[in-house]
């Protein structure tokens, strides 16, 4: 039996972010809504710690999420997060109470007392720069536990209980923007919880592959491919569980990059011999887009129409049950996110939020605990390409997104004559892989040019190109000058259509990737 961690969920945006952060400690862990917990999905054997995440409510309120006192007892090294710390400390004869000074964003935090949590990390009086967002705070600390560690406005930062092996911390160690977050939570689960680290992406995929194939049975599963990294691992990976009952549809849209429709076809056909099905859509597309200037309309009509173009063909298959997408941990987060007790949409991704609510098919999303370049790795696990693997992130949408305002095809194929240029030159300066997603936009307006003597009145091309993590935040590449002219020039001589380039310096945030 595997030695593993147990998060237990009391609904904070980033409870997956901590299972990450074990997994690249080495460990296995699993996630648990706070009330699916029972005496019995806590196997002694094997788990060697609990974690408790964050969460939206207020311990206060009478409706919060509990724990049932048993967990306290089972002599298991506990780490509770943000609520997690708050709950812990209710629990234990504290008490909880609004903060007049909220903390939200960076802040730094002071050692006051020795923890095997900061061992290493940071000395007595030392500062360190963490992660908040409370309103809530630690007023008065349960008589059992001691105080580890201040920030400006929280006294109660880190606590603990050194005889039960129970800690607590107000700030969030999961989130790369706490300094030390990785190795706090290292600490926790090598040091003081004594997990080995003998978890790795190969036992990840077999774990994934047993619970497809539990899940499928004998059903049949169509995929929808996009020409992406995600959706490549999803249809490999369904492959490999369930064989030749997986059908993979690639449904051209007409908003593809250059060549991606023949470079799916041989990797699919030669390399993995998995069926294929090309349904070429793009009329269809074209039409359902004309006029059709808003971005989330553009999201949710591509998003509506693949899904009716892939429940059509499942008609016209006997026996299928559900539809595979390539849906990331990242996406589900920014498709819906929490802010108090309102639903913020960020964009909708078209694998996420465009689905309709009424489907025929069930969903399978066998890669939505992961992040990108975790993916990445699992596709060499499957021996997919290394040229696919590290393709840069393309969205479900496609270009239809990166032409901003009308969809039309001409516009269409100058976008992708220019990006097809961009990338090349990207690959031959040999920096393709420091990148995380580069690419062009059309933008809707025309500038004054000239070329050769005449008067030239076309559009103007945008060059994005960022470094990110996750795709969550993103900073632009900082390219050399000479390059970026060389660009400006190429696209231009080379692409009727544009007499402009733009090189876009903005991050995320407050800019997003994407330009819709
Ligand atoms: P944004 O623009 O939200 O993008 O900063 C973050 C990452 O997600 C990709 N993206 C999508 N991927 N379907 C996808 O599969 C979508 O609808 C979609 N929208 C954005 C984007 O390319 C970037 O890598």
């Amino acid at each position: 039996m595997k030695e593993s961690i147990l998060i237990i969920d009391f609904g904070s945006q980033v409870t997956k972010l901590i299972a990450r952060r074990i997994r690249e400690i080495g460990v296995f862990s699993q996630i648990i809504p706070f009330n699916e917990i029972k005496k019995d999905c806590v196997d002694l054997n094997s788990i060697k710690g609990i974690i408790f995440s964050g969460g939206p409510k207020s311990v206060k309120e009478k409706n919060s999420p509990k724990i049932k006192s048993f967990i306290y007892d089972l002599g298991i090294p506990i780490l509770g997060i943000c609520y997690g710390l708050q709950l812990i400390a209710k629990n234990f004869g504290g008490n909880v109470g609004p903060s007049t000074d909220r903390e939200f964003g960076k802040r730094e935090l002071i050692l006051k007392k020795e923890s095997p949590m900061f061992s290493n990390i940071i000395a007595i009086n030392e500062a360190q720069q963490i992660w908040m967002s409370h309103s809530d705070k630690i007023s008065s600390l349960p008589s059992s536990f001691e105080k580890v560690a201040s920030s400006q406005n929280c006294e109660y930062a880190a606590i603990q209980n050194l005889e039960k092996k129970i800690f607590g911390v107000q700030f969030h160690p999961e989130v790369v923007h706490t300094f030390a977050g990785h190795k706090i939570i290292r600490n926790f689960v090598r040091n003081i919880c004594n997990c080995k680290a003998d978890w790795n992406m190969k036992l990840f995929k077999n774990k994934i592959l047993t619970e497809i194939k539990n899940k499928v049975g004998d059903n049949k599963v169509i995929c929808g491919l996009s020409g992406g990294v995600d959706s490549t691992v999803t249809a490999a990976l369904i492959h490999k569980a369930i064989k030749n009952n997986i059908i993979c549809v690639f449904v051209d849209t007409g908003f593809m990059r250059s060549g991606e429709r023949k470079q799916i076809q041989e990797l699919f056909n030669k390399n993995f011999q998995i069926k294929l099905k090309v349904i070429d859509a793009s009329k269809i597309f074209f039409e359902k887009l004309k006029n059709v200037k808003d971005p989330e309309r553009k999201r949710k009509i591509i998003g509506k129409e693949f899904i009716k173009i892939f429940e059509n063909f499942a008609l016209q298959q006997k026996n299928v049950k559900f539809l595979a997408q390539g849906t990331l941990y990242p996406d589900v987060i920014e498709s819906k996110s929490k802010i108090g007790k309102t639903n913020v949409t960020i964009k909708s991704h078209h694998n996420v939020g465009g689905l309709p609510k009424k489907m025929k098919l069930r969903l399978l999303e066998p890669l939505n605990e992961l992040f990108k370049d975790e993916v990445r790795e699992l596709g060499r696990e499957l021996s997919i390409p290394k040229a696919f693997t590290n393709r840069h992130p393309f969205p479900g949408p496609g270009l239809a997104i990166r032409l901003l305002g009308d969809v039309n095809k001409k516009d269409i194929s100058i976008l992708r004559n220019a990006d097809q240029i961009f990338i090349e030159l990207i690959k031959n300066e040999g920096l393709y892989d420091e990148i995380w997603q580069a690419f062009c936009v059309l933008l809707p307006v025309k500038t004054v040019g000239v070329m050769g003597d005449r008067r030239t009145y076309e559009k103007i091309c945008v060059l994005r190109a960022v470094t990110s993590l996750d795709g969550m935040t993103a900073e632009a590449y900082k390219f050399k000058s000479d390059f970026i002219e060389k660009c400006a020039s190429e696209i231009i001589n080379k692409v009727p259509g544009i007499n402009r380039v733009c090189y876009d310096y903005t991050s995320k945030p407050p800019g997003t990737i994407e330009y819709e």
